[in-house]
């Protein structure tokens, strides 16, 4: 085993320091405190694997210090000391989290075994968040969040295609994180220290658009009042991110297809070459396949932007997303504006994941930054939520029932009418009906069969 860092926390230093001998020679670092305010001490800057901590001692006891720890770094493993007559605060000592108790005299034979298994649980411990961080990278993308299948395939496409210099095509409604997939190819690639430069198609004008892109020298016309340069200069090694590319005016397509294929242009007003080594990303939240048709985007440009083809899904078809989600802009909030927004309760995030989001991940982001800002509440409820989401579940669907229709009937009305309002979701409709899915499932098919007997 490696050399591992214990801290002895013992006020009676015959004792402390005799215990600190015998693991010296088991081959382990030890560090000594005669109490529990030393011992936070030396923690907050020292790595330690485990603690040994007498119970009673002076200014901080050893039941306070175990609570400090486990508050400090939860996985480094407290080995509690009682004397006689101390029983019952080691007792306790157990149920706040330390790893077991040893009673004085110390016996060198017994203490050396609990030293052992503790410092190779603490080893389990941190192979197991080793792990755990590892796969949070592939689910997280570091601030991507995305667990649903269609985004870790995704991701999976991402990391195959980011070291390439072939051009990426992300086809998304507004929202759903076009230009944070943009981000994480372009810091994903071997670009990832030269320039990522964004232009938004669709905020420039005509007349602007070209300068933007190709920069201008100076005189090209009235009020460039000096030479400029373009996006594309801007963005030579790195990347280029053309958002809303689907806006860009037919004149501009022709020579964005020039700077594609040549990797060549010149700036507006001069007739110098200028050449440029790019990697193009482009983004639209309209089919670009289908404009191509309209004859609204060129189809030769489609093409050579559309190498490799990522398509985004709503936020709406990746609802098993949503919590985590929730959990992750909770926290960011959280820490933006000092806030200590524990949670969300069950039924206000059920609420948020039946909502519609048509401004997907965005709306989903503001809707819980305004929550925090305006309420800061300890945990989200409903009556936290918008309006607009509330309503969504309290809007009453009726269904006209004559009198005289039998129970049966009525449950059957009720089952199918729920179902089609869920859009056949039975797990949403059981919900809904206050009933469990097994019992929806069971109810389906004895309608079921009735129907196909009668
Ligand atoms: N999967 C995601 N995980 C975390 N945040 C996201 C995710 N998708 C989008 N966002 C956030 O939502 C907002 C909108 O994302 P953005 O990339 O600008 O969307 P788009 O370009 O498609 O309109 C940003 O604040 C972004 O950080
Ligand atoms: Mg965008």
């Amino acid at each position: 085993m490696e050399k591992k860092v214990i801290l002895i926390v013992e006020d009676d230093p015959t004792v402390g320091e005799s215990l600190g001998l015998l693991l010296k020679k088991k081959g382990h670092d030890i560090l000594l405190a005669s109490n529990g305010k030393e011992a936070l001490q030396l923690l907050r800057h020292k790595v330690v694997d485990l603690v040994i901590t007498d119970v009673v001692m002076p200014k901080m006891d050893g039941i306070e210090l175990l609570e400090a720890v486990k508050g400090l770094r939860p996985e480094t493993e407290v080995i509690v000391i009682s004397a006689q007559g101390t029983i019952e605060k080691a007792v306790q000592a157990m149920k706040w989290g330390a790893f077991d108790f040893i009673e004085k005299p110390i016996n060198p034979r017994i203490i050396s075994l609990l030293v052992e298994r503790a410092l190779e649980k603490q080893t389990l411990i941190l192979q197991n968040q080793n792990l755990r961080s590892r796969l949070e990278d592939k689910y997280h993308f570091k601030n991507i969040i995305g667990r649903s299948k269609k985004m870790v395939k995704i991701f999976e496409l991402i990391r195959h295609i980011a070291p390439y210099d072939s051009s990426v095509l992300i086809i998304g409604e507004s929202g759903t994180g076009k230009e944070l997939i943009a981000n994480a190819i372009h810091y994903k690639s071997p670009r990832a220290s030269m320039s990522f430069i964004k232009v938004s198609c669709a905020s420039l004008s005509e007349g602007i658009i070209e300068s933007e892109l190709f920069g201008h020298e100076k005189g090209a016309f009235t009020g460039a009042i000096a030479s400029r340069k373009g996006r594309f200069e801007l963005a030579h090694q790195g990347t280029l991110f053309l958002d809303e590319v689907g806006d860009i005016p037919p004149a501009t397509q022709i020579k964005l297809l020039r700077v594609l294929q040549e990797g060549e242009f010149e700036r507006v007003g001069g007739n110098k070459t200028i050449k440029v080594n790019i990697r193009i990303i482009a983004a639209s939240n309209r089919d670009l396949q289908e404009e191509v048709k309209k004859g609204a985007f060129r189809e030769d440009l489609y093409y050579r932007l559309n190498v490799v083809n990522i398509k985004l899904p709503a936020l709406k078809e990746r609802r098993d997303d949503i919590p985590f989600l929730v959990h992750f802009f909770i926290e960011r909030y959280n820490e933006k504006y000092r806030m200590k927004v524990r949670g969300i309760s069950q039924k206000a995030m059920n609420f948020l994941t039946d909502y519609e989001w048509t401004g997907n991940v965005r709306e989903l982001e503001n809707t819980i930054e305004s929550i925090l800002v305006i309420n800061s509440p300890g945990v989200i409820d409903i009556q936290h939520l918008p309006q607009e989401i509330r309503d969504m579940k309290e809007k009453p669907e009726v269904i006209p029932i004559k009198i005289g229709t039998s129970l049966e009937e009525v449950e059957k009305e009720m089952l199918i009418q729920t179902l089609k309002a869920t859009n056949g979701n039975k797990r949403k409709a059981a919900r809904l009906l206050g009933i469990n899915v097994r019992t929806i499932h069971r109810k389906i098919e004895e309608i079921q069969e009735l129907a196909s007997t009668s």
